[in-house]
């Protein structure tokens, strides 16, 4: 059998198993798996004593998406692929965004016309339905779903986005109706803008604020409200972005009685508090994104959640937008309230590298746990597994070679995105990938983005098997 590349030596792992196997690539594809393979003229890559990961699958960031605020994202497919790349991401799924009054296949060809030609790495789409029109529900959606975008977004809150909870059902029931994913923004959008208000006319507007307006039990009451109106429809939801003990009790509690309750969580909710909002002066809005950051508690809640399989997916949540920018956290200057800052964090880079350091390397998690929640599963929710998010005969050859010892301190001259801060500067953590391949091509090695400008391909999706309806509860559709 003729090879392209050979990987030798490498402690193979995927979300079960642990392999001390030789990986043959032909083609960009992953065509042999055995103890000695015969190399020919392949090129080999010596992954002596080192794990070999599939390439990582972030499940949930923001490239290049339109905004409705006048901020603008730094970072287009460009970019922040480059920066996925570098810190062992090999796929993407963005957000493919409907303008209301738009349809969404104007948001999905927009958007390809984006990352065609620019991005790295390879790129599926999620879309976010912000008008659910019944021209929406009735042809788009399961057209968009048949046709390789399985998966939605839907906001509790943000004006220029949130649906009612009448809406939501109506989308929940065409997932049902055609096996889509949906995604859900668990917030109460009401209490929000009660809290910000009464905060307001206090004078409280600093952005260590951002996180008193949007506490805990916000999060919980949608959290709640979300899993009925999974419930009532009988189709699997996934909430992303999930930063607190009360909401993992609401999630833990439906997946208790049976519910399929996914559940996304992000590095800012492990690595970040809200004392991070706290920082003197205007430094404090790096760190305002929605759900907050909350206390060290919650972290230990988080992890424990990550542990004990609460989670299935640990995402980026990748909003790129600059500090020191008027396009970006500066928006409406330094003074406005914390209303205008605009939401999110980068983290596109920094997602795997954190997770392995502080999980896999001090013990929290194992490494197949680590495999799971960064590849394995958002390529199996989202319907791109198995080519994507795991090292199988027939997958595509997406692999990390992991330099275990490599210790990095952050900072954001390092990383390779086009924001002009990381949340987690200073931090002193063990591990980076050495070697990123990307279908059989090496495209990160020797500290260096080797990929060229274009490269990567769209992924359409196929119909998720974790969409599928439990069957058991009091739907009537
Ligand atoms: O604050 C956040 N998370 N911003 C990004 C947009 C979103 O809600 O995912
Ligand atoms: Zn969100
Ligand atoms: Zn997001």
């Amino acid at each position: 059998m003729k090879f392209d590349l050979i990987i030798r030596g490498g402690k193979v792992v995927t979300a079960t198993d642990l392999m001390s196997c030789e990986i043959g690539i032909r083609e960009g594809r992953i065509v042999a798996m055995a103890e000695n393979l015969d190399s020919g003229n392949a090129d080999v890559i010596d992954a002596a004593g080192r794990w070999v990961t599939p390439g990582g699958v972030d499940g949930h960031c923001h490239l290049d998406q339109p905004s409705n605020d006048g901020s603008k994202a730094a970072d287009d497919f460009l970019t922040g692929t480059r920066s996925a790349i570098a810190g062992g991401t090999t796929t993407v799924i963005p957000f493919a965004f409907q303008f209301r009054g738009k349809s969404l296949d104007a948001a999905v060809t927009d958007y390809h016309e984006r990352a065609s030609g620019k991005a790295m790495a390879d790129y599926a789409f999620h879309l976010i339905v912000t008008d659910p029109t019944p021209d929406v529900i009735e042809r788009e959606i399961p057209e968009m779903i048949r046709n390789g975008y399985p998966s939605f977004k839907m906001y509790m809150t943000y004006n220029a986005m949130k649906l009612n909870d009448r809406q939501i059902l109506e989308v929940l029931a065409a997932a049902r109706e055609n096996q889509g994913m949906a995604m859900i923004h668990a917030e109460n959008s009401d209490c929000i803008s009660w809290l910000t208000d009464q905060l307001e006319k206090s004078g409280k507007i600093e952005p260590r604020y951002h996180a008193a307006s949007r506490p805990s039990p916000v999060e919980r009451e949608a959290t709640h409200r979300a899993i009925t109106l999974s419930e009532l429809v009988d189709v699997p939801i996934l909430i992303v972005h999930v930063s607190s003990r009360e909401a993992v009790e609401e999630i833990r509690r439906a997946q208790g009685r049976g519910l399929r309750i996914y559940a996304e969580t992000c590095p800012q909710y492990l690595f970040l508090t809200e004392s991070d909002l706290d920082k003197p002066g205007f430094e404090g809005a790096k760190c305002v994104c929605s759900p907050p950051p909350r206390d060290k508690a919650n972290q230990q809640v988080i992890w424990d959640g990550l542990r004990n399989g609460t989670f299935q997916v640990f995402s980026s949540d990748h909003a790129p937008t600059r500090f020191d920018d008027p396009a970006g956290k500066k928006l409406k200057g330094e003074n406005s309230s914390f209303r205008w800052i605009p939401n999110g964090i980068p983290g596109i880079e920094t997602r795997m590298p954190l997770l392995f350091s502080e999980g896999v390397m001090k013990g929290r998690i194992d490494i197949h746990t680590f495999v799971s929640l960064t590849a394995t599963n958002p390529a199996k929710i989202y319907g791109l597994h198995p080519k994507k998010g795991s090292i199988s005969v027939g997958s595509d050859a997406d692999l990390i070679i992991w330099d275990h010892e490599k210790l990095v301190k952050i900072s954001n001259n390092l990383l390779h995105h086009n924001v002009d801060y990381t949340p987690y500067e200073g931090m002193e953590i063990r591990g980076w990938p050495d070697t990123v391949i990307s279908r059989g091509e090496v495209v990160f090695a020797n500290s260096q983005v080797l990929a060229e400008e274009g490269r990567g391909r769209f992924v359409p999706g196929n119909l998720p098997a974790a969409a599928l309806p439990i069957n058991r509860t009091i739907s009537v559709i």
